[in-house]
């Protein structure tokens, strides 16, 4: 079977990666891959953009692609799974209509409240007076209130505010200087939630749900969990926070609701669920947000103890049968430390030779999923933020970590950094349960 894998990032080399070693796999491609996916055995890259949805329903066609997996959310909102649909290609992923639940802060705040899905008290605004004077009734405040873009803005549209200044000035930049476009122009403000967060992502068939392991990453650019918020600095699977009983709850109380509830609307939800998540002290979940596919970089170290076949998978989802047998998983953790250029994530340094890759091809358990790279005359140069996530599988959390970090001595590229301390809530909560609990 031809294969086709949706965009360029680390999540995207991970997918491709996955789905090389499927016995149904026969060509691999990748649109547009980065300078991983080039070197990958059995991989080619396509220079297809990822939203250039005509130009690639064309190539499905002409190569006779029988399962496109798209890795962004960017073509799935805009789209792509529909114009795949009407040229009778199998494509994975929600169609735009459902893709919403990633696309709009406000459809899905709209749709959680309609159906009792837990989740912040909310109210919507496109007007700057509205938002303003709502904000003033609520002056001096007690607790941070949630701003948040509208539409798609790169996981850069939400600010916590602490005080009114603040927020004006946050609600004054979306609605009047127009700082997220288009994205920004309606916003959402939310209630602060505070407790521990979790994410859980499924793969669904639009009714069926299938859970995936449990995973954690690390939004934050520097140590101990500071500095600007980014697409995410590491990641690690199983994440100990999501317990037995936690998981239970989410599946009852979240995520079935939600795929249930999408399709009593005429929205029959296909493609991997990945909500965002507030636990509180009680251990009661809520909803912060959705996305409409699979976490980068949480996928890396996923993919790496997925044992079950991801095409198969995607197969059947694709074709409303998933079955609700679990999926097999590699019982060792898989940890991921993203290397990032220099400047990011405002203004991330691109065009350097990344030295040191072939050291860390040779070592088991260890894999370096590419993300913002290009393959250039036999050399690799950096070409985004993100630019590679060393994933590697230990024993325990402690033993990946060894391993990624040990590997990642070998890389080099200048201005080239990563944080050292990727893991460090699952490390506190293994040494110290009791107290973590
Ligand atoms: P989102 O893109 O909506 O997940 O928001 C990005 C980050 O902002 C989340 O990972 C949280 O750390 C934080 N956040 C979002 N909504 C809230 C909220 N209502 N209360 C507290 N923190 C929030
Ligand atoms: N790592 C968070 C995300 O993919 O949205």
């Amino acid at each position: 079977m031809n294969l086709l894998i949706i965009g360029g990032g680390g999540r995207e080399h991970a997918l491709a990666w996955k789905v090389r070693q499927s016995p149904l796999a026969e060509r691999v491609w990748v649109a547009p891959g980065n300078g991983g996916t080039a070197r990958e055995p059995g991989i080619e890259n396509v220079s297809i953009s990822a939203n250039d949805i005509p130009s690639l329903v064309a190539f499905a066609r002409e190569q006779a692609v029988e399962l496109t997996i798209v890795g962004p959310e960017a073509p799935l909102v805009a789209g792509i799974v529909d114009a795949f649909a009407a040229a009778g290609l199998r494509c994975f992923g929600p169609r735009a209509a459902a893709a919403q639940l990633e696309g709009s802060k406000q459809f899905t705040k709209d749709f959680l409240a309609r159906h009792g899905i837990p989740t912040a008290d909310y109210q919507s605004f496109s007007d700057e007076a509205e938002a303003l004077a709502w904000l003033e009734a609520r002056a001096p405040f007690t607790r941070p209130v949630v701003i948040k873009a509208d539409g798609l803005a790169a996981g850069k549209g939400v600010i916590i505010a602490e005080d009114l200044a603040q927020a004006r000035a946050s609600v004054h930049a979306m609605l009047s200087e127009q700082q997220f476009g288009a994205a920004g122009q309606r916003l959402v403000i939310e209630e602060f939630l505070s407790g521990e967060e979790a994410s859980f992502i499924a793969l669904v068939d639009g009714k069926t749900l299938v859970p995936l392991a449990s995973s954690q990453d690390h939004k934050a650019r520097d140590e101990g969990d500071n500095g600007p918020n980014t697409g995410g600095m590491g990641a690690y699977s199983p994440a100990p926070v999501v317990t037995a009983e936690l998981h239970e709850r989410i599946m009852t109380e979240i995520m079935r609701p939600t795929v249930w509830a999408l399709a009593e609307e005429g929205l029959r939800y296909r493609g991997f669920l990945y909500a965002g998540l507030m636990i509180d002290a009680e251990g009661a979940p809520r909803v912060l947000e959705f996305n409409c596919r699979l976490g980068d970089p949480e996928a890396q170290p996923l993919l790496m103890r997925l044992q079950s076949d991801l095409v198969q998978l995607c197969l059947d989802a694709c074709d409303g049968h998933l079955s609700e047998a679990p999926l097999n998983w590699d019982s060792r953790v898989a940890l991921g430390v993203v290397m990032a250029a220099a400047g990011y994530p405002d203004r991330p340094k691109t065009g350097d030779i990344i030295q040191g890759l072939e050291a860390v091809a040779q070592t088991p358990d260890c894999k370096v999923f590419h993300a913002g790279t290009q393959a250039q005359e036999g050399a690799i140069l950096s070409s985004g933020g993100r630019v590679l996530c060393a994933t590697a599988l230990g024993a325990d959390v402690a033993s990946a970590r060894a391993t990624v970090y040990a590997n990642l001595e070998h890389i080099h590229f200048d201005g080239g950094f990563y944080r050292r301390d990727i893991g460090h809530r699952a490390l506190a909560r293994v040494t110290a349960p009791e107290q973590a609990s």
